[in-house]
């Protein structure tokens, strides 16, 4: 791979200890996948915050950095809400590593809004075409199909790499020959809502890590988008996918039709909806983060409501104090809304044994990473499920 003299320099140590380690880390990368040289990025987006995933050796190695970010980077989700997270019982053992987790990572200059959505955040715009170095991978997925910017799937430590050096490897979804779609999918009813989900819960096992392209009958809005890629990453590892007619790519270029097809049913998708008599104890909604027009349909469906189970709904501290009356609105029916982490990445969700979620990404991950059953419905069912239906009676209090 190509290294301009300042990048020589960098990688023989001449700009200390921590930015030795990081070009080391992406010439690394580069030279395994055929990267010709280093490209600039506008921005990072750094997974490996929870103190539940990445313990104490994760903190240890982000403390010992030194330096600042070259490029606007911000943080994925933590294991919980940094203010108020106390109200999902987490220790205050946990709290403590975890603040001094997100303290390290301040020191380097990051923002530490954390979150998988920062394309909704002010001040972290995306735009076609653009170079990225982002490891969350909703994230990832949303940048490269929906907005038509450029990142490959980062981990934690490269993305921080790059943000640190304010480059990246120039190989993968950076070069125009990989982002051309391999199979085609081709979907045989109309799609709502959470059918999106479950579309990618379905087609991410069939699809792996290669590039789709889907035929719909229905057309996607955004939020939609976000949830069919999400469930993608999370069953599969699709990182980019097209929509024919809808997502920016698959409108502006030619592409050939790829030779193999596959067709996906209406019956595979209600597979997903049966909760084979499995009875939720905890409700989760926003993986990943709920977006304005999400957090108002949540505010819409539980106004007068009372929730008589668990209810935590998951956002970025920027929207929530962007849309204070749709919070309200949420916390009157006993629901929580939960800033800075999700239902996977809090250790919070591990002590109940079946959870019901309105996301293809949770339903795959939830067992896994919390070891509970997981179920699967739209918003409104998640919320019937809550409230049981009831409407709330004067004297109800929350
Ligand atoms: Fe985001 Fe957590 Fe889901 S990071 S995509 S809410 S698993």
């Amino acid at each position: 791979m190509y290294l301009t003299k300042e990048e020589e320099q960098i990688l023989n140590g001449e700009a200390g200890e921590t930015l030795r380690q990081a070009i080391q880390i992406l010439v690394a990368l580069g030279d395994i996948y055929g990267a010709d040289r280093l490209i600039p990025i506008k921005s990072a987006q750094i997974a490996g915050v929870s103190y539940k995933t990445i313990g104490d050796a994760g903190l240890e190695w982000i403390s010992d950095l030194e330096g600042q970010v070259k490029v606007p980077a911000i943080l994925n989700p933590a294991g919980m809400d940094l203010e108020d997270w106390e109200r999902l019982r987490i220790s205050p053992e946990f709290a403590e590593k975890q603040k001094e987790i997100v303290q390290a990572y301040k020191k380097l200059g990051i923002r530490c809004e954390c979150t998988c959505t920062p394309y909704t955040l002010e001040g972290f715009s995306v735009n076609y075409g653009d170079h990225l170095a982002w490891s969350e991978s909703s994230a990832i997925s949303y940048a490269n199909s929906v907005i038509g910017a450029r990142t490959n799937r980062e981990g934690g430590p490269s993305a921080l790499s790059a943000a640190l050096l304010g480059k990246t490897a120039n190989y993968g979804f950076h070069l125009d020959k990989n982002r051309v779609p391999e199979v085609s999918v081709s979907v045989e009813c109309s799609l709502k809502e959470s059918d999106y989900g479950a579309l990618g819960y379905v087609a991410g096992k069939l699809i792996g890590n290669r590039v789709p392209i889907f035929q719909l009958r229905s057309k996607p809005e955004k939020d939609e988008l976000k949830s069919l890629g999400a469930a993608m990453a999370a069953s599969g590892a699709v990182a980019l996918y097209h929509v024919k007619g809808v997502t920016p790519e698959a409108c502006r270029m030619d592409f050939e039709e790829p030779e193999e097809k596959i067709i996906i049913e209406r019956s595979q998708l209600d597979e997903v909806y049966e909760s084979k008599g499995k009875e939720p104890e905890l409700i989760t909604i926003g993986c990943p983060h709920c977006s304005a027009a999400e957090l108002k349909k949540a505010a819409e469906l539980l106004k007068g409501k009372t929730v008589s189970k668990e209810t935590w709904i998951f956002t970025s501290r920027e929207l929530a104090e962007r849309y204070p009356e749709y919070i309200r609105t949420i916390e009157e029916s006993g629901a929580k809304v939960v800033r800075d982490t999700c239902m996977v990445v809090s250790p919070a969700t591990n002590s109940y044994s079946c959870v019901m979620v309105n996301s293809g990404k949770a339903f795959a991950y939830v067992p896994g990473m919390c070891g509970a059953q997981s179920v699967y419905g739209n918003m409104e069912a998640c919320i019937n499920k809550a409230t049981g239906g009831k409407e709330r009676k004067a004297g109800d209090s929350h």
